[in-house]
């Protein structure tokens, strides 16, 4: 399967594709990711990438649309991709570089700007294993440390209040608009991204129409 996931920062994106990659055992390509990791490394990609990320904008679509095509290219089939396509030409970019099967379905999470806001700023991620916490509802078992591989958690630089206002002006304004161009395709399943990350995850595999992975020792009903 192919499945983009698309909606304004601090939805759940990452989370949620995370997840459903697993479940359909699929390579998870994760653009943000990919550009903090070019970033952190110092690459040409990364030094032209920062300008764009630590201020909450849109790295320009010439850079992104050949940097997907070669992840797509070298490493998937089938896929979960989250943060691309951002804008209508990323969108239609996909379209050409997939040909005619195409993709399978947008998951379109969305919930209120205030919970978007509380979601981030109470971010915070492993900057080695990219694991995401929250500070209150998904705390680490340790302070500040991540669970998996025990690395110092942080904040991401995008994650400061002036910056997660830009980012969501930036969504409304580019972003936006592909809701409409995926729902005229027939591609678009809202869904209600509020509530417990397990809540929304059952929406999410309804939307795709697969089964929830069975819980050991739950109860029948
Ligand atoms: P990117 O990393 O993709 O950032 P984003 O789209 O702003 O999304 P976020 O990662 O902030 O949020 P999310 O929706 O993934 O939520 P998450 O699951 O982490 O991109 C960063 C930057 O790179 C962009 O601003 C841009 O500059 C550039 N870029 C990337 N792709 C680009 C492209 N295609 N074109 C141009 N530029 C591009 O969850 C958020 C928090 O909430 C976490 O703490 C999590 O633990 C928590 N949480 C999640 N779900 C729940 C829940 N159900 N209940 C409670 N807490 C939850």
């Amino acid at each position: 399967m192919r499945i983009v996931f698309f909606g304004p920062p601090g939805v759940g994106k990452g989370t949620q594709a995370h997840l459903l990659a697993q479940r359909l055992n699929v390579p998870l390509i994760a653009t943000g990711d990919v550009l903090r990791e070019a970033i952190a490394s110092g690459s040409t990609l990364g030094l032209k990438a920062a300008e764009y990320v630590s201020k909450g904008e849109l790295v320009p679509d010439d850079v992104m649309i050949a940097l997907v095509k070669d992840l797509i290219e070298r490493r998937a089939h089938d896929f979960v991709l989250d943060g691309f396509p951002r804008t209508v030409k990323q969108a239609e970019a996909l379209k050409r570089a997939l040909g005619e099967k195409g993709i399978d379905a947008v998951i379109g999470l969305c919930a209120p700007l205030d919970l978007l806001i509380e979601r981030l700023s109470q971010r915070r991620v492993c900057p080695r294993c990219k694991r995401n916490y929250h500070l209150t509802l998904n705390p680490p078992k340790r302070t500040g440390r991540c669970d998996s591989c025990g690395s110092p958690l942080v904040q991401r630089e995008d994650d400061r209040e002036s910056v997660i206002k830009r980012r969501i002006e930036v969504y409304t304004k580019e972003s936006q608009p592909l809701v409409e161009w995926y729902r005229g395709k027939g591609l678009l399943r809202e869904v209600d991204g509020t509530g417990a990350v397990s809540q929304v995850f059952a929406r999410v595999c309804g939307a795709v129409e697969i089964a929830q992975p069975r819980t050991p020792n739950r109860q029948s009903p």
